[in-house]
């Protein structure tokens, strides 16, 4: 998710489940042609499984990227088809290629081409006055004949001109029936779900309706110990604890402050850890006021657990 998510973010999600796929944000090719790509693309092993998520609709350009990419070891490569924002619209990225299946296609076909990894395609189920029930499964087919065998449908139209992206999130209705039926009609394709899913309970009864995966945003950026209990989707235990995530979590802090870098930088990723729980409004205001100052380090953070978890005396 552009300007939440990160590698910071990503490495304390992996610490959580080990089954999830995790999605970089949106990296346009552009940027990777031409940009800081070591800063864009970097990641730690830990974080495996990850799918880097590239926005464009140039196809020799998309291609050029996923080439780029391949050294940095991404498990898989994800088309943005569904961002609304203006920036996006007019380099024709994102949603507005709802509009443009061919396009798509194409742009897919010259990723595969250059992909050793599976290319997926994350939409809308449509945008403006399009009618989703006839554009998306013909959106479907249409991609697919190039070679993508899995999706990722964010189950709300996108409105391009009137709604911020913000709005775009919210205001559109959910139609998660018309995303189960396009399960039911491409049975041979993994069809996975996003949008509005706020816990763990959802995912699994939407699951059970024949949805091959469940991708949740928001929810899980906001309240991380959601994902202490997702690999249980998979008939796993957890792989730890919060307190072994967060005895795990030092060591890579402190390799990052010798790096150079910011405690906040980490830890706005944590700050809604223990949401709910007496002392959570200390956590995030020790961390949210205090870990961007110079010098801020672990002691800031003990600080922070020290509130919220008081020691038995
Ligand atoms: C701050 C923010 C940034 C986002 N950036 C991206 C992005 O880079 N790529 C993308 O496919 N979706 C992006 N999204 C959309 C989410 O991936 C997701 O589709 C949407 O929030 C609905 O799912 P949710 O209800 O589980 O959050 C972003 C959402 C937010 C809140």
């Amino acid at each position: 998710m552009l300007d939440w998510t990160d590698r910071h973010c990503r490495f304390f999600h992996r610490l959580m489940t080990r089954r999830a796929m995790l999605y970089t944000e949106m990296v346009t090719a552009p940027a990777v042609i031409h940009g800081p790509r070591d800063r864009l693309l970097g990641f730690s092993e830990a974080e495996h499984p990850v799918a880097l998520q590239l926005g464009g609709s140039d196809p020799a350009e998309l291609a050029q990227a996923v080439r780029l990419a391949e050294p940095y070891g991404y498990d898989e490569i994800n088309l943005n088809v569904g961002c609304p924002s203006d920036r996006v619209q007019s380099g024709c990225f994102g949603a507005v290629l709802m509009e443009r299946p061919s396009l798509v296609a194409d742009c897919v076909a010259a990723m595969i081409a250059e992909s050793p990894v599976p290319v997926t395609v994350k939409c809308r189920i449509g945008v403006d006055e399009q009618e989703p029930s006839e554009v998306l499964p013909a959106f479907l087919e249409t991609v697919a004949a190039a070679g993508v065998r899995h999706f990722v449908i964010h189950a709300r139209k996108a409105w391009l001109q009137g709604l911020s992206p913000r709005e775009n999130r919210e205001i559109p209705p959910l139609d998660y029936p018309l995303v189960i039926a396009m399960k039911r009609r491409f049975p041979e394709l993994t069809i996975c779900l996003n949008g509005g899913v706020g816990s763990l309970t959802q995912a699994e009864a939407l699951l059970a309706q024949g949805l091959d995966g469940i991708m949740i945003g928001r929810a899980a950026y906001n309240e991380p110990e959601l994902l202490l209990e997702a690999d249980r989707l998979w008939g796993e235990e957890p792989p730890r604890d919060l307190a072994a995530v967060l005895a795990d979590m030092r060591p890579y802090i402190s390799a990052h402050l010798e790096g150079g870098g910011r405690l906040h930088q980490i830890t706005r990723h944590m700050l809604g850890l223990f949401a709910g729980r007496p002392g959570a409004r200390h956590w995030r205001r020790i961390l949210s006021e205090g870990a961007a100052r110079p010098g801020a380090g672990l002691a800031l953070f003990d600080e922070a657990l020290e509130a919220v978890q008081p020691r038995a005396a």
